[in-house]
């Protein structure tokens, strides 16, 4: 619809406008992500880092924080984020998300296995949202976890596409479900906005058969 990328024309206003609506959210989903000292996050299409302050203080120094957008004006913001708290273990890239895969990491002398897969406000914008939950998943390690902070409403009203709109989003996307789909624990910790978010986790722990 944009020809220029919508994030960077919004990202001057995006932290005004969305970081109290969503913070509580975002506060429930790193609590239940069980993250330890030490751990390395992956943060799809990480924005403006609005979660980096809640990730790094239960990862510690030690830990590491990688966020990937392609949005150079809310990784503008995030780099702000990080100078100001003086954050040295996170990594910024700009980069397309669908683009991910292992040796993706590779070739840029990191480490592709993560502890937590953190997808806030992402699975409802990017394209080809399933290849990228999928590709998430295999960049976990064996009982790592995934957490998902997302909109889910299935009407096609008004507030769908005001949401929608301003978003550059499509909310209808029933990623709970596909979530469930692929992993056998995925579970909705909480819904909010009289159920239309939802905050979820999972590991990446095959389905059985
Ligand atoms: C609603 S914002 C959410 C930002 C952040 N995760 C948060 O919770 O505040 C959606 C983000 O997805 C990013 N994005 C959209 N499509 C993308 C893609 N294909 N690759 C990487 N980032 C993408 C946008 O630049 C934007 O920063």
């Amino acid at each position: 619809m944009f020809s220029k990328n919508w994030y960077d024309l919004i990202a001057i206003i995006y932290d005004g406008f969305t970081f109290w609506f969503y913070r509580k959210m975002r506060k429930d989903l790193i609590e239940n992500l069980d993250i330890q000292q030490g751990d390395r996050v992956l943060i799809i299409a990480c924005g403006t880092g609005q979660s980096f302050d809640l990730i790094e203080k239960k990862t510690g120094k030690q830990g590491e924080i990688i966020g990937i957008d392609n949005s150079e004006g809310m990784l503008r913001k995030a780099r702000k984020r990080m100078e100001k708290h003086h954050w040295t273990n996170i990594k910024l890239i700009k980069a397309d998300v669908r683009d991910l895969s292992r040796d993706f990491f590779i070739q840029r002398d990191i480490n592709p296995e993560f502890d937590i897969v953190l997808a806030e406000l992402a699975f409802s914008v990017i394209p080809s949202w399933k290849k990228v939950m999928q590709t998430s998943l295999q960049l976990l390690k064996q009982g790592g976890k995934t957490g998902i902070l997302d909109w889910y409403r299935p009407k096609n009203d008004l507030l769908t596409r005001i949401a929608n709109f301003l978003a550059q989003a499509d909310i209808t996307r029933n990623i709970p479900q596909y979530a469930r789909q692929l992993m056998q624990d995925f579970k909705i910790i909480k819904t909010c906005f009289y159920g239309n978010i939802f905050i979820g986790t999972g590991t990446n722990k095959a389905k059985s058969p």
